[in-house]
């Protein structure tokens, strides 16, 4: 503990770390700018590193979110917290062009262990997220190749909610438009449960003889009829997460990488909830390596979430072929984050060393052949979709229909929470007829998870279900 120099312990106690009094809690709930914020209070991890959060009225419930699929390392992780800690008494902030030493270590430790053809490549961080980390390689894109300005994004995708990444994604309900609208070309995911063209797939799944890849090929339409030129960059998540817990099928990414290549398309990947073991793999497209012996790296991948293990990061990650982006091009006050690089190279030597993404690999395994079981009894489990601990349970009312079950998702996190387990939730899809599908329930708890915490989410997941086809 370092001497303080202007206030006493107690008086830094006093402000972070004693009990909340009601008095506060009204005055904030009648006059901040928070009129989403749900009824619990979250106060923080039960102990260094667990899976469980405390809540004001004192209950401890297990994290299947990792608090938006971010604390991959558990809550507070006790080696992250010194991490942060160690670089805090070096430097918390330094000009965003300076080199610093964690910075040269982070960008070099990256580089390293980038998938495929990105290995080697360049990095830029920001102390935003996924949606500035997307902002630069639509930058990049257009320093890159400066005859357009399109990209071509993806039904059911998410890119963040700042303004223009928020044209970017799906539409959400919301009481303003996303500016720069006419920057996106929107086409088909290889959603394969719910395929127009009645075919199953998906990532290790069997694909049915008759698929020709119809969704590829209206990508392929969409870039050659497309009347305003070529788009110069394609945005994807290899593995949709906010969309549905969807993962592209190789031949659809493998397909997608030539057509991109072909047309001088930059292909970007959002790695934002894939990325640093979240699906089994240190990033989601060496899957497709690793099982199919296909290289669908990307030529720009972006990151955030649980890069740094709790900490606010964003990170875009370039092939070294490409331009480089001059200190203008690229610039945030907080672009050279010294707590969060130092979070996310501790966080990486971790995964590394203790081998998370496996773990991970592991425990989902456990959890979706449960699941799968567990669709055999009860109908209303639709879909169940991996890899590792990338889990999203789609609910039905009936399995020949497919006909989306909203009302069950909305009982399972309802219940779940009296339950004591917090499940996530796929984002609200907007229904042709007017409206909102929410019906993917997600299973996303830390990476670090044992086997009787795997077998803890089991056992509440089934009683949860239960419980609230009761109650329906
Ligand atoms: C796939 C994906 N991309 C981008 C983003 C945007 O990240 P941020 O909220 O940090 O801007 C998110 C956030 O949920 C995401 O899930």
């Amino acid at each position: 503990m370092v001497d303080l120099k202007y206030l006493k312990k107690e008086e830094i106690d006093r402000l972070i770390k004693n009990p909340l009094n009601e008095e506060e809690i009204l005055i904030c709930r009648k006059n901040h700018l928070l009129t989403n914020a749900r009824e619990h209070i979250i106060i923080g991890s039960t102990e260094p590193g667990s899976i469980y959060f405390k809540t004001h009225d004192g209950r401890e419930i297990l994290d299947c979110t990792s608090q938006a699929w971010v604390y991959n390392l558990g809550h507070n992780n006790p080696d992250i917290s010194y991490a942060i800690q160690l670089q805090s008494q070096i430097a918390t902030h330094t000009w965003s062009y300076f080199l610093t030493p964690i910075r040269i270590r982070l960008a070099n430790k990256l580089a390293e262990i980038l998938p495929g053809q990105l290995k080697g490549g360049r990095i830029s961080v920001n102390n935003s997220g996924g949606g500035w980390a997307l902002e630069c390689a639509m930058r990049l894109a257009m320093v890159n190749n400066k005859k357009g300005d399109q990209f071509i994004v993806f039904r059911r995708g998410y890119h963040g909610s700042n303004l223009v990444m928020m044209g970017a994604s799906q539409r959400l309900p919301m009481r303003f438009s996303a500016l720069g609208r006419e920057l996106w070309v929107r086409t088909f995911y290889p959603y394969c449960y719910r395929c127009p063209w009645h075919y199953k797939g998906g990532l290790g799944g069997v694909r049915d003889k008759s698929c020709n890849l119809e969704c590829l090929e209206m990508v392929r339409e969409s870039i050659e009829m497309y009347p305003a030129g070529t788009p110069i960059g394609c945005i994807i998540e290899p593995m949709q997460g906010p969309g549905g817990q969807i993962p592209a099928p190789v031949e659809f990414l493998a397909g997608l990488k030539e057509i991109c290549k072909k047309n001088k398309i930059l292909l970007i990947y959002d790695e934002a909830q894939t990325g640093f073991g979240r699906t089994g793999k240190m990033f989601a497209s060496e899957w497709y390596n690793s099982v199919y012996n296909k290289d669908v790296s990307p030529d720009i991948m972006t990151l955030t979430k649980g890069a740094a293990a709790g900490v606010p990061i964003g990170i875009t990650a370039a092939h070294s072929k490409l331009r480089t982006l001059t200190e203008f091009e690229d610039h945030s006050t907080f672009s050279s984050p010294p707590l969060a690089m130092a979070a996310c190279l501790v966080s990486i030597e971790i995964l590394q060393k203790n081998k998370i993404p496996e773990n991970a690999d592991k425990q989902g395994r456990k959890i979706t052949s449960f699941l799968k079981d567990l669709s055999e009894e009860i109908p209303q489990i639709g879909d169940v979709r991996g890899p590792g601990l990338f889990i999203g349970v789609e609910f039905v009312k009936d399995p020949e229909t497919r006909e989306p079950y909203s009302d069950l998702l909305e009982k399972m996190i309802h219940i779940g929470w009296k339950n004591g387990i917090f499940f996530g939730e796929g984002m609200q899809i907007m229904s042709t007829a007017g409206y909102y599908i929410q019906n993917i329930l997600k299973i996303k708890p830390p990476l670090i998870i044992n086997d009787s915490e795997t077998d803890r989410i089991c056992e509440l997941f089934e009683k949860t279900l239960k419980d609230a086809l009761n109650s329906i």
